[in-house]
């Protein structure tokens, strides 16, 4: 990332002229190019209204970096749906010291001797997925099967769930996910009204579920699956122990982040991968030379950059293109200059990652033909030197994910497993376009016919 800017003067907010928002939100939901589109004509900073909510886009490398630059002038921000769904103690929704403790504590989780005790179970899942591939007699809605399998992930290896627990669980966050980007009116029947109900039986879940583990501390017994152990002695900003509650909303906003994200980046990666048959050759060459399954002592290094530096590359460019999470918040606590753009204080500015990912600013004087090849997907690109455009797709500066390891580690084993072991091919006559909302994930569900590759037998 480039230095703050020091500009002298700065411009005033260029601004769409929306004054309902009406308009602006419909445009929103309708076109995928909303946000380039407005960017094209008032520059790398400018300020719309959607929803009511008066809104900053910003997009480079310039705007973002002067954004997370000095943290207290910023503050976390999500729209209310998200925010009442995650609940007052989520560490999503709170600042400054509050915030940091439950950083510290929840990051236990994903410390390198977390991971390395997780990898055995993300493996048996990355293997019974393909087994369930290799022997499918009708196609599969793959995308479906990445979502549930990136939420066995999360749920067995942070709260130690194994199969029945984690489907009753999963149905009802099903319900929850629908309901975080919706209106937040809980008009009975609604899908916010609905979520919110789904949130309440979570709670209660996610509650049994930490005082088994607690119970079985207490009686000095070993925690047989799961992190929850890491979390016992966790400490709020006063020094206090977390109360239950507090803990459990924390476990409730891990579940989320760290599924719906991760499914999306495993469904748009496979897509790609069966969308460009020349990529997928050109990664199956790198595959070839590496062993699966992993050494028990390996599994969290053998796939990492060092080894597989194609699937890097390819991991990259999917998330280049396809970002998970399209936008990040932050809401100004005080006057800030961004990219030399004046944006006062109170507002909230949204990182616009998908739009900024396409625009290769870095290079101003070759910019249209620089743009033009940001467009196509070619992982190749991270290899040849640095990419032209500084990504983020895991945010940045103090509330940058906490789950970023969990998740390079999970997608590639399942990345690596399921090439290794079973044959895709995309059924034809589908709708492969993205929903982008809340993440981008293929219409039809990605339906493909599957078999065990060459060779292999089920496990
Ligand atoms: C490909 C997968 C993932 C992507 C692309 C992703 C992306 C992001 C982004 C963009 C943010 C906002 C950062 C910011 O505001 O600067 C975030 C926050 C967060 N993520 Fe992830 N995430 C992923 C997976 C996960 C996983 C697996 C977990 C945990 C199980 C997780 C836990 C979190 C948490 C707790 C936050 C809130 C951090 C805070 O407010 O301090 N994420 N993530």
């Amino acid at each position: 990332m480039t230095a703050p800017t020091t500009a002298t003067r700065p411009r005033p907010l260029p601004g769409t002229g929306a004054a309902s928002g009406v308009l602006e939100t419909l445009a929103f939901f309708r076109d995928p190019g909303f946000a380039q589109r407005r960017f094209a004509r008032h520059g790398n900073v400018f300020e719309t209204r959607l929803l009511g909510q008066p809104l900053v886009f910003i997009r480079g490398e310039r705007a973002i970096t002067d954004l997370l630059a000095d943290s207290r002038r910023v503050e976390g921000w999500w729209p209310a749906s998200v925010r009442d769904l995650l609940g007052s103690r989520s560490l999503a929704n709170r600042n400054g010291a509050d915030h940091r403790a439950r950083r510290r504590v929840v990051g236990q989780l994903f410390a390198a001797a977390a991971l390395r005790r997780y990898s055995p179970v993300i493996v048996a899942l990355v293997e019974e997925l393909a087994d369930e591939l290799g022997q499918a007699q009708e196609p599969v809605a793959l995308a479906e099967r990445l979502r549930r399998f990136a939420f066995s992930v999360i749920a067995a290896v942070v709260l130690g769930l194994d199969g029945d627990d984690r489907e009753a669980l999963f149905a009802d966050f099903e319900i929850w996910t629908k309901g975080l980007f919706s209106f937040p009116l809980a008009i009975p029947g609604s899908p916010f009204a609905r979520a919110l109900a789904a949130r309440g039986r979570l709670l209660e879940r996610l509650t049994v579920v930490l005082r088994r583990a607690q119970a079985q501390a207490a009686a000095g017994e070993p925690l047989v699956a799961g992190g929850l152990d890491l979390l016992a002695g966790g400490l709020d900003e006063a020094g206090l122990p977390l109360a239950d509650d507090d803990v459990v909303e924390q476990l409730l906003l891990l579940l989320f982040a760290g599924y719906e994200t991760t499914a999306s980046s495993l469904s748009c990666l496979m897509l790609a991968l069966l969308q460009h048959p020349p990529v997928e050759g050109w990664l199956r060459e790198e595959l070839a030379g590496l062993s699966w399954p992993p050494a028990a002592e390996q599994a969290t290094t053998a796939y990492d950059p060092g080894h597989a530096p194609r699937l890097d590359a390819v991991v990259q460019e999917v998330m280049r293109l396809t970002p998970p999470v399209g936008g990040f918040f932050r809401r100004t606590t005080a006057p800030l200059v961004l990219d030399g753009v004046q944006v006062p204080a109170g507002r909230v500015v949204q990182v616009a990652l998908a739009a900024h990912n396409r625009h290769g600013e870095a290079l101003p004087s070759t910019e249209p033909p620089v743009d033009a090849d940001l467009e196509s997907f070619r992982p190749q690109r991270h290899l040849d030197g640095p990419c032209p455009v500084a990504l983020l797709p895991f945010g940045g500066g103090e509330r940058v994910c906490l789950g970023k390891a969990l998740a390079e580690l999970e997608i590639r084993l399942l990345a690596v497993g399921l090439l290794k072991r079973v044959d895709l091919e995309l059924v034809s006559g589908q709708n492969l376009e993205l929903q982008v909302i809340p993440s981008p994930s293929p219409r039809d569900g990605l339906l493909v016919r599957s078999r065990m590759a060459p060779g292999e037998v089920v496990a």
